[in-house]
This record gives structure tokens, sequence and C-alpha cells, in this order.
């Protein structure tokens, strides 16, 4: 709040848990030893407390439109770096920390500095791209394309949009400020002195800050209980998301023996506060200095320190604080406990006392053997020897930035010139609630010669050292299981590496399973709010009752503002508090008690389908003759993939700001895709007519279709000036069953396929989802004799709703799905069995349309020349063969998306146009700007119209009260829509300035405005337009559903690890016909932007629930979308040339949507390396792969020995990983200003 009152909005709040990035700022303060001054730092985690003698930069710090851009600020605006622009503050501040470090960083400075930035909308590219131009060795684009690069070619600003098909020329490098480090605001001098020992008093916590370690001990001998903070960056999550309360706060982050290193003869002695930025910087520079044997355990620490966190996290998270948090899954822990590091703890009565740190030290779950009154003071990690090997390894589901699912570090000593084991210490993070020695492994081993027999014995041992119990907190049982024999064989490969000795093969026992069986329940409900009325800051508390208006809500009137007598899912709001902070509502609205009565839920799809628990209409599409077509077959096969949903993980959440006005007028702010739906659920609320309430929307820090319907649970509007802020929904969920039949040649000729959906508690939008499911089930393949049917389950999950693609993703996934089960069964490529499938022009789809401009044929044709196809599928045929355990894969993937609302009435869209008396122009369209390029659009289409420059025209925000009754910015067609009613409107004005450009042909646009004006001609225009010729009807499966299509094919190669199932993405080509393109840098913004969104679908991000439907990955730290580190390494898009389209806004088509599902080529050559990796493995044919790919199931399907040792619990039971908060419904608050 305070930073809004001194208007300093530029940094955002995204997760509010250190994993989004998008609050960095940057921390300076003054350190005598390391002169190490600037650090990018994650605000929503630094407690003010921490920030004495600190100086605190925002990106309003560095500049803005108002005074000077800073360079930085400026590349990433001209590198289309930033489009709904909520994650590009902390952007700019990543990069800004760097180069006050230093000024000519190289490219891998560069990537570190993002690893904790997040971006939802722009695919990454152009941010890395722009800043590469700060790197010393980063001149080139980054784009790694053909022809070259952009900064070479010299282009010379931006062509005309027809000449610009792909990212290389999308900037110009003399257009840029150059970067001048001298003329950086300096290091406040009065921030160089010394700390002082202060004390702060909250209202709940007491924070005290001691400047000498005899201060920090004497406080803790009397403060046993106090809680200790460096980074906070566990404590802070304890305190945020976990509702711990810590009433005494000890931050010794200012006494310097405790950020101190010594070098000792035997080691490296770092003490408790040292951050972990400070560590690997010291580790580092050791390895460069210090004989090579001796560095080992460094290197295996650096390792590990690569893949932990961000960097934000690291510039303040301490080696103490990770050791003392005790996590199972720490990173750091296994290699320290592998390499016998020593701790020495201290307390003020009984002095200091050094343990090992081994398995004792590790007493239960975030339990160690410290003493309450005593503190971790440093940690000793050792020089390794010369006959010493030491290794680690962490498997995340996201590379960067992620926490571990299974960690381990081996560390072996020989006898001095033999194969003789020593020593060897080998551990476990993942496995069990603490982090463990394989001591019985160890012990069995010593004095063995190192040699095949050996590691045949220590699999064995290892495997019933190692159990897990089939309920065991984390789930992925067999996978983790699996993991600990991969990563020991990867760390005995890599030591193979080191030391030449030997080659394996090891064997391993089986394990066996215990299956788990969990109790599902849901409830109605009664409430007592008497133990929070007391609460500090409580103004009132809402519910049901107390709603003006209707209840009911809802795109299909199902759901209810606030719940009534029932709730139907977790999360269903059952009431609001009303408090003057966001911290005294979510306090009180904790402490609200709420009896509950259980019921049986239904959560899956699969109990849904049981207890035939469906909405209706269950849709069905049917063309040809399904009977004659699967008796023309040769081959039937049967098939069935579950597609995960998909969180929209906008970084901005649900936001809205109501002001009541008089005569029952309400005027709300709101982050939404919808405003006129907006307005017609708050006046149902409030019992108002429409013309009382009125919408505006400035812009949406991201979309995606979660802000398209699910506005509606905006709650108490009425209840005074009232920002509310919600978490996100997510998409849909779909489980398919499939039977194709298809020729020797690879044509198929039928296909039958039922989808189901897991709508959740209300039908929102999941009929029109499933229905463009249903039109998009053949995706580019022409099939004669084809059914679809598509089943919507009633689940007690939170409803799901539209995201990127509406349910046309899910459809085309399924046909690249049995395309390839095709392709593998005939033992032919799935590219070319897909080629020749592909639809040609003027045939006809399921849904009788008939396909006219098709250019599917010259995007695949284009795409494959482009990606050098031919080339690389030798390449990794090639590369497969000689390497057992990763494998290379290749896809070519098309996608035809069908353009228009299959809602027919909302293919209509307005426009108003005002020119002032001095010329200047007011557009006012029906879209919403989420980053997606569309005020840009829109102010381009009238310049070209009016013919006036773009810098005339103003868009000021969308409101209901200007273009009234708006279709969502939804379907991909807010450009064709809204374009078209633009043009329209100054039509209009054109023709009423005519006469008066005639009688002045000489003189200027404002001329003519003044004469017109004075002669009494409005100046103020509406337009409208609705698409021509449409009218589906699903009865007679007739009339024209689409305007058009837009096509675009996607050839991706990637990488497998088949021991642990992680994979890189190599490359991706991308051939996108979006007709003339009306802005080519917005459009390649959208194809890279939408195909990461898809390639977070398709192979990373994964919804988990409790039994109980709780939702467990929320937030950053357990729902992981794609990272800097997860663009391909080549990415080269290019758009189309010479495509016009004659059916939308000066021939161009849509591009929101239909790039999304071009991510599929990574899941496909995914799947395509798994074959590779089976056929070693002697199997051959279709194979089940769902969707995501994630590293789990990729290791899984990879099916060698080690997956067989370890075979699926016959049920397989989703773990509660947080304890349930039954008030969690509630959790949400208003508050007054
Ligand atoms: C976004 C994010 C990503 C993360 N990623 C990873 C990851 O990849 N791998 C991983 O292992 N961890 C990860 N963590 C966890 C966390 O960052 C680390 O455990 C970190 O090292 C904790 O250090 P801190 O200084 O922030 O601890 P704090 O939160 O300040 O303290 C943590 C605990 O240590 C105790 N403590 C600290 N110092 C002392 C001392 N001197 N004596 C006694 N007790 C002490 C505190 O009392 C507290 O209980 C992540 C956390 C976040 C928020
Ligand atoms: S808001 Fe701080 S990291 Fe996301
Ligand atoms: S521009 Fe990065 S989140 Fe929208």
């Amino acid at each position: 709040p305070a930073m809004l009152v001194m208007g300093l909005t530029g940094t955002k709040l995204g997760c509010a848990e250190g994993g989004c990035g998008a609050c960095t700022v940057m921390l300076s303060r003054y350190h005598p030893g390391t002169k190490q001054l600037h650090h990018a730092v994650n605000a929503c985690l630094a407690p003010l407390c921490s920030l004495h003698m600190a100086a605190v930069t925002t990106v309003e710090g560095i500049g803005s439109v108002a005074r000077k851009v800073h360079p930085i600020q400026e590349r990433i605006a001209k590198c289309h770096g930033s489009q709904c622009g909520f994650c590009t503050p902390g952007m700019v501040m990543s990069m800004y920390a760097l180069l006050r470090n230093n000024p000519t960083p190289k490219m891998a400075d560069v990537e570190e500095a993002f690893q904790g930035n997040l971006c939802r909308c722009t695919g990454y590219r152009p941010i890395l791209q722009g800043y590469k131009t700060f790197s010393a060795d980063g001149e080139c684009c980054g784009g790694k394309e053909k022809n070259g690069c952009c900064m070479k070619n010299g282009n010379e600003g931006l062509q005309s949009s027809e000449e610009i098909t792909d990212a290389t020329s999308l900037f110009n490098m003399e257009d840029f400020a150059p970067y001048d480090p001298t003329q950086e605001v300096i290091f406040p001098p009065e921030l160089m002195d010394s700390c002082r020992s202060l004390c702060f008093h909250g209202e709940r916590a007491t924070w005290l800050q001691p400047t000498s370690l005899k201060e920090f001990l004497l406080l803790k001998w009397k403060h046993p209980e106090a809680r200790v903070v460096v980074g906070n960056t566990e404590v802070g999550i304890e305190v945020k998301l976990k509702n711990m309360v810590h009433p005494l706060i000890l931050a010794p982050a200012f006494i310097p023996e405790l950020s101190a290193v010594t070098h000792s003869e035997d080691g490296v002695v770092f003490s408790a506060a040292c951050t972990l930025s400070h560590v690997a910087a010291e580790l580092r520079k050791a390895v460069r200095t210090l004989p090579p044997h001796q560095t080992e355990v460094f290197l295996a620490i650096l390792e590990q320190l690569r893949w932990f966190a961000g960097l934000q996290i690291r510039n303040v998270a301490a080696v103490g604080g990770n050791i003392m948090t005790a996590s199972p899954i720490s990173d750091l822990n296994p290699v320290f406990m592998a390499a016998g590091c020593k701790l020495t703890l201290m307390d003020k009565g009984n002095g200091s006392r050094e343990v090992q740190m081994d398995d004792s030290f590790f007493t239960g779950y975030r339990k160690t053997a410290v003493r309450p009154q005593e503190v971790l003071f440093s940690i000793h990690i050792p020089y390794s020897k010369k006959s010493q090997f030491v290794s680690a390894f962490k498997q995340s589901p996201r590379r960067e930035d992620d926490i571990s699912i299974v960690t381990t570090a081996m560390s072996v000593t020989f006898t001095p010139g033999t194969d003789v084991v020593e020593d060897l210490k080998l551990s476990y993070g993942g496995m069990a609630p603490i982090t463990v020695l394989a001591k019985k492994t160890a012990n069995k081993l010593l004095g063995r010669r190192w040699g095949e027999e050996l590691l045949q014995e220590a699999c064995s041992s290892l495997a019933e050292e190692m159990t897990l119990d089939p309920s065991a907190p984390g789930g992925m049982v067999t996978y983790r299981r699996t993991l600990t024999l991969s990563l020991f064989y990867k760390s005995v490969f890599h030591l193979f590496h080191l030391i030449q000795l030997f080659h394996l093969i090891p064997l391993f026992p089986l394990f066996h399973l215990i299956p788990l069986f969990p109790l599902f329940h849901l409830i109605p409900l009664s409430v007592d709010v008497s133990a929070a009325e007391g609460f500090p800051g409580v103004v009132s508390f809402l519910f049901a009752d107390d709603v003006p208006g209707s209840n009911v809500t809802g795109m299909r009137q199902d759901e209810t503002v606030f719940a009534d007598g029932q709730v139907t899912c977790v999360g269903h709001i059952i009431g609001a508090v009303v408090a003057d902070t966001q911290i005294h509502a979510q306090r009180a609205a904790k402490a609200v008690k709420i009896q509950y009565e259980e019921l049986q839920p239904v959560i899956t799809i699969q109990e849904a389908i049981a207890a035939r628990s469906f909405y209706e209409p269950i849709r069905t599409i049917q063309n040809g003759d399904l009977e004659a077509g699967f008796k023309q077959a040769e081959h039937i096969l049967e098939g069935r993939i579950h597609i995960g949903g998909q969180e929209h993980f906008y970084l901005e959440t649900h936001v809205t700001l109501a002001v009541p006005r008089e005569d029952d007028e309400m005027e709300l702010f709101v982050s939404t895709q919808a405003p006129s739906d907006s307005q017609a659920f708050v006046a149902k609320a409030l019992g108002v007519s429409a013309n009382k309430v009125l919408i505006r929307v400035k812009r949406l820090g991201g979309g995606f279709g979660g802000k398209e319907s699910r506005t509606i649970v905006l709650g108490a509007p009425w209840s005074g000036a009232s920002p509310v802020f919600l978490d996100r929904f997510h998409s849909v969920l779909h489980v398919l069953l499939l039977q194709v039949g298809f020729l020797n040649s690879g044509k198929v000729v039928a296909l039958d396929v039922s989808f189901y959906s897991n709508a959740g508690n209300s039908l929102d939008l999941s009929q029109a989802i499933m229905e463009r499911a249903l039109f998009h089930m053949e995706n580019s393949y022409r099939v004669p004799n084809i059914r679809g049917q598509g089943f919507m389950c009633r689940t007690n999950l939170p409803t799901n709703t539209a995201f990127r693609g509406f349910g046309g993703p899910q459809g085309m996934m399924v046909a690249e799905s049995w395309i390839t089960d095709v392709a593998h069964s005939l033992g032919r490529s799935a590219e070319e069995v897909r080629r020749f499938n592909l639809y040609l022009e003027g045939e006809s789809t399921p849904y009788n349309q008939i396909l006219h401009g098709l250019t599917l044929d010259r995007c695949w044709d284009e795409c494959l020349s482009r990606s050098g196809y031919e080339q690389r599928r030798a390449a990794a045929q090639l590369y497969n063969r000689q390497n057992r355990w990763t494998k290379r894969g290749l896809a070519v993937v098309p996608t035809k998306f069908g353009i228009s609302f299959t809602v027919n009435f909302l293919n209509q869209a307005g426009a108003l146009v005002h020119v002032y008396r001095d010329g200047s122009v007011l557009l006012n369209h029906g879209g919403t700007e989420m980053g997606q390029g569309l005020h840009t659009k829109m102010v381009q289409v009238a310049s070209r119209v009016l013919g006036v420059p773009c810098s005339k025209i103003h868009i000021s925000e969308t409101s209901t009260n200007t273009v009234i009754n708006t279709s969502p910015t939804a379907a991909s067609v807010s450009s064709d829509l809204n374009g078209a009613a633009v043009q329209n409107a100054c039509e209009i004005l054109q023709k009423r300035l005519e006469p008066f450009k005639a009688q002045n042909p000489k003189g200027s646009w404002e001329d003519w405005v003044k004469a017109a004006y004075f002669d009494r001609v409005s100046l103020s225009a509406n337009g409208f337009y609705r698409t021509p010729d449409l009218g589906y009807d699903f009865e007679t499966n007739s009339g024209r559903l689409f305007h058009y299509y837009s096509y675009g094919v996607a050839c991706s190669e990637v990488e497998i690890d088949c021991l642990t199932g992680a994979h890189k993405n190599l490359s991706t080509t991308i051939v996108m016909d979006v007709g003339r393109s009306l802005n080519p840098a917005i459009d390649i913004g959208q194809v890279e932007g939408g195909f990461m969104q898809g390639l977070g679908l398709f192979t990373l991000e994964e919804l988990q629930y409790s039994p109980q439907g709780v939702l467990l990955t929320r937030g950053p730290g357990s729902y992981k979308i794609p990272a800097f580190g997860d663009i391909p390494t080549e990415l080269s898009v290019s758009l189309l040339r010479d495509a016009p389209n004659d059916k939308a806004i000066f021939a161009s088509k849509a591009v929101g949507e239909p790039p999304l599902f071009l991510a599929a080529s990574i899941f496909y050559a995914i799947k395509d390396a798994i074959s590779a990796a089976r056929e070693e493995s002697g199997l051959t044919g279709p194979f089940r792969l769902d969707s995501p790919a994630s590293t789990e199931r990729i290791r899984n399907a990879c099916s060698d020995r080690f997956t067989k040792l370890v075979p699926e619990p016959q049920i397989c039971s989703i773990s509660v990983r947080v304890e349930i908060k039954l008030n969690y419904f509630i959790h949400f608050l208003c508050s007054l200003n």
C-alpha cells in the first residue's frame, strides 16, 4: 500500500512466493570485503526490517517515459520483449542489477540473471534477443537464423510488413541509445556506515537485529524459541503460505563473522549467513586456482547451485538456512553429507562444538540435532583427495529454478593406485522425510574392487535399502524409485568417464509396492464468524443473504456469488471478509469456523463416467459411413490419451476496483476480457439495470481465456471501493477413447472418438470448448468416415474454463496421437503418414465446410526445407545408434485452426471514433488489451483508413459506456471483428470529410477537421461489423461454421535423457500463415508466446489434486510454466509469404490461438525419441503417452531393464502434500479504502 501511495506501482506482485520474479528490485548494500554492492532480489520475500542500511532501486528509479527511459527499458520495448508488461519491470531490474555489477556481461551471465524471472506472454526470445545486445559475446541476435545475424545484416529499421517474415528483422541496433555505466546513480555514501543493533516491533512479531556474535548468542540463549532469519526464503514462505507465526525473529545478517569465508589446509569454511551466490563465487574462484583433484566436492556443489532456484533467491538465501531447514529435498544437503562436511555449532553457555554432517544430524522431518539455544556458525567443506571422485545430480520437473524430485550425491575414494574402494558415501534427497545416506550399501562395498560384480551387488543392496512406501508424500513413487537406480547409474557413468576404469551393466532387484486407497469426501456448511469479529481491521462479513440482487450467476446461471446451502468444490467461495488491509482480512478469514457434513464427491473423469455424471447436451458430429469405413479398413487400432489441464498463470491475478457512485451507479475497473459480461453479472448481483454499471478496462496483465467468464466470481463489489484479488482458474482436462481404421498405404478411412472433459462444478464455457474440440478432432487430415462424441463431466472440482485454443488444441492433440499410432503400427515415418493424409484444396470437413485457400501444403514444404528436416532426421538416427541413454527425436506437426466464435451471435463488434477539433483521434472499440497488441493493430487500421499518422490516434481504455454489448476478446477474432468495426467507423468519418478535402485538396488533416467542425458536421462515428454468412447447425450438421482457417506447421527436435526422463528442446522451426500480417512484430510475438504456452501444456505443466479435490499445484513453487531455459536452443519463426486472406481486415489472419498447438511438435518429437529408446529394449509399435510429457512419463515410457524392476503400483495414489484448512473457502478479501 505504501508503494501505491508513493505512486511507485512499477514493481509487481505476481506470485508472492519468490517464484516469478515480477517483484524484482535491486538491493544495494556496502560490503567492505566483497565490494559487491548490488543484488537483484525478490521484493515479495524481503522483510522490510532487513533493509536497514540498504538502498532499494525499483524500476521507476532507473528511468521512465516521463523523464528518460533507461537503455534497458528501451531495448526490451524496441525488441518487442514486453506484451502484457506485467513481468517487464522484473526483467528490467534483473538486467539492471547485472549491469550494475558487470557492465560487460557474457551471454551466460545474462541467461543466469533471468533464471528467476517468468513471462507468460512473450516466449522469452525477444527479451533475450534485446538483452544480448548488452553482452560482450552476444553480438548475434540469438535467433540463430540461417540467414545470418540480424545485427550484421544491417537491417535499416522495420521494413514494410510484407517484407518482414521472421524474427531476425524486427529491430535495428542503431536505434538503441548506448549504455553508459558512468551515468548510473552512485551508492548513497551515508549507507556505508557500520550497522547498529536494532529492534522493530510489529503487530505480531518482534525483529531483533544483533550486530555482534556475542549479542546474537546471548539473544538465542535467552530466547531459544526465537527464529533465526537470514534470506527469509524459507521462513517467508512459512509465514505467507503456511500461516505460521514467529513472534520473535533474530536477524544475524549484519554480523561480520557470520558472513566470513576462510580457507584452511583441508578445505573452505563458510559461515552460516554466506549467501548461496557468495558461496558459488568463492567455489568458482577455488576451482580456478586449486589443483583439480582438490575440487571434486566444490564442482559437485557448483553443479547443484547451478540449478538451485533463481538468482534472486540465491542472492539472499544463506547456506546455513538450507542446512537448518532440513528439507528432505534440499539440493545441498546430500552433497554436504556425501562429502563429509563438518558443522560448527555455537551457544553462549557451552561455546562451540563440531558435528559431522551425517545421517545422525537430521533427526526427523525438518528437524536437526542442533539444540534450541544453539546456532549454526559455519560449515567446513573439505578438499577432495587425489583418489576421490564426487558427483551430484538433481532431477526436477523443470530443469531451471525448480525443487527436486530426487537428488543424489556420491563420493568414492579408492586406495591410492588401485581400484579398491576405501570409502563410499551415497546420499539421497527426496526418498525419505530426511536426507539419507545409503550406509548399508556403502559398508558392504568397502575393500572391494570396483568392477561389474561389485556394481551388481551395489545395485541389489541399494534397491533393498532405498525403499519408499506407495503412499509416500510427494507421489510419483514408481518414478522416484526408478530415479534412485537411474541416478546411481548416472553417478557411476560419470565416474566411469572420469577414471576410465570399467564398463558395467548393473542388475537390479524387484521392489514390492503396497497400494493406498484414500477416502474422498465433500461437505455442506454452517459458518461461525464470532472468533474473527474482534480481529484488528475487520469491518464486516458478507454471505449469500447479503447479495442485494440475485445470488445466482454464471455463464449458464448454474453458479452462485456465494455458496448457498452447499459447497460443491474446494475453493467454492462461501463469503468474504471486509477489512482495512489484505493481511487483516486474511487473518480474520482463517479464524472463521465452518462446520461441515461430509458428502461423497466426484473428482476425476473416471469417477464421473462411473457415476454417469454428465452435463447436457452430449454432442456428436458424424460424417460419412462409419461402418463401411471400418469395413474398408485393412487395420483397426484402438487407443486412448489423457491430456492434462493448464493454469492460465497470467502473472496479474484477477483484480477489480469497485467505486460506488450516486443513484445506485457502480463504476468498476476490472481485469477482464469480457467487459459486457462483467457488466451483466454485476448488475444482476446488485439488482440494478446494466445502464447503472460501468466497466472500465485499461489493460490486463495477461488473460489467455481465464479472464473471460471467471470475472463472475468477483464477489461483493457493492461493499465499497474494493480491490478484490483472487486466485487463478485453470483449463480443461480430457480423456479420450478412440478407434481408427486405415489402409496399408497409411490412408485413414475411419475414425470414432469419444471425448470426456472434466467440466467441474458448473458448466461455464465447457460446452463451447467441447464443441471446438470436436470441430478440430481431425486436425489437418481428411477422414471420410468419422464420428466424434463429447461428454462433459460434472465433478466437484472448481469449474474449468477457457484457455487459449478453447478445446481446439485438445482435439488436434488426439488426431496427432492416432496418426502417430497409425505410422508406428505400419512401421512408417509419422511425417510420411501425416503428409499423405493432409487435406487438399476443396475437400470437406466433418461438419461439411469446404476448405478454400488452403495453405497447409505450402507451410508443410517450407517448414521441412527451412528446418533441414531430412538432414536432421539422418543425424538423429546416427546419434541414436551411437548413444544408449540419450535419444533424439523429431516431429513435424500441422495445425488448422477455425476462425470465428462457434456461438454465432458473438461474431459482431462495434467501434466509436471521435475526431477532436485539433485533429487528434480518440479510438474506442470493443476489444481489451492484454498484451496481444490489439490496440496497436486497431490504431494501425484507423491510421490507414483515415490517412493520419498513428501518433495522432489514442486508445484510452475499453469501457461499456463507449462501445456496448461487446463480445469477449477471445477466439482469436478480435482483430478481425474490431478491426472491421474500426474500419467501418473511420470510413464513415472519411466520407464526411471528403467534401472538405475536395474543397481544399492541398490542406492538412487538421484543416479538413476544422472546416468540417465549423460546418457543423459530426466528427464522431459508430462502426459495426458482423461476420457474414455464418450459421452452423449441430442438428443438421450443416451451415458455415468458420469464416476461414489459420494454418501453420512446426518441426521440432528434442533430446531425451532415458535414465531420468529430462529432455532438451534442441530446435523448432515454425512456418505460420497469418495472411498479410497487420504487424509482423506482434504476430511473431504471438506465435512464439503461443508456442511456449503450448510447450508448457504438452511437456511441463501438471495440475495435481488431492483426493478431496484440493489443487496442490498452486503458484510457481509447485506449478511449473516454461522458463528461459525451456526455449528451444534454435527457434525460428517465419510468416508464410504471399498468402493474403480475402476474409479479414487488410488481408490479414487471426494469430492469437492457432500457434499454440504447434508445440505438440515437441511432444511428438519426445514420443519419437522414446520410440528409439524402446527399440533398444526390443519394443516396437504404438504405445500410449499422455500429456504432458513430464519427466516421470518420459522415464516410465522408455521402458528398459530399470523400469521393469519397478512395477507401477496397482492403484496410483495422489498424496496430500498440504494440510487442508476448511476455511480456505473464505480466503479472499475486500479492503476498504
Ligand atoms: C522460490 C524458491 C526457490 C527455492 N529453490 C530451492 C532449490 O532449488 N533447492 C533448495 O534446496 N532449496 C530451495 N529453496 C529453499 C530455500 O531457498 C533454501 O533452503 C535457502 O537456502 C534458505 O536460506 P535462507 O537464508 O533464506 O533461510 P531462512 O528462511 O532465513 O531460514 C531458514 C531456516 O534456517 C534457520 N537458520 C538460518 N540460519 C541459521 C543459523 N545460523 N542458525 C540456526 N538456524 C538458522 C532459520 O531459523 C529457519 O528455520 C527455494 C525457496 C524459494 C522461496
Ligand atoms: S511476486 Fe515476488 S517472485 Fe513472484
Ligand atoms: S509480457 Fe511477460 S507476463 Fe506478460
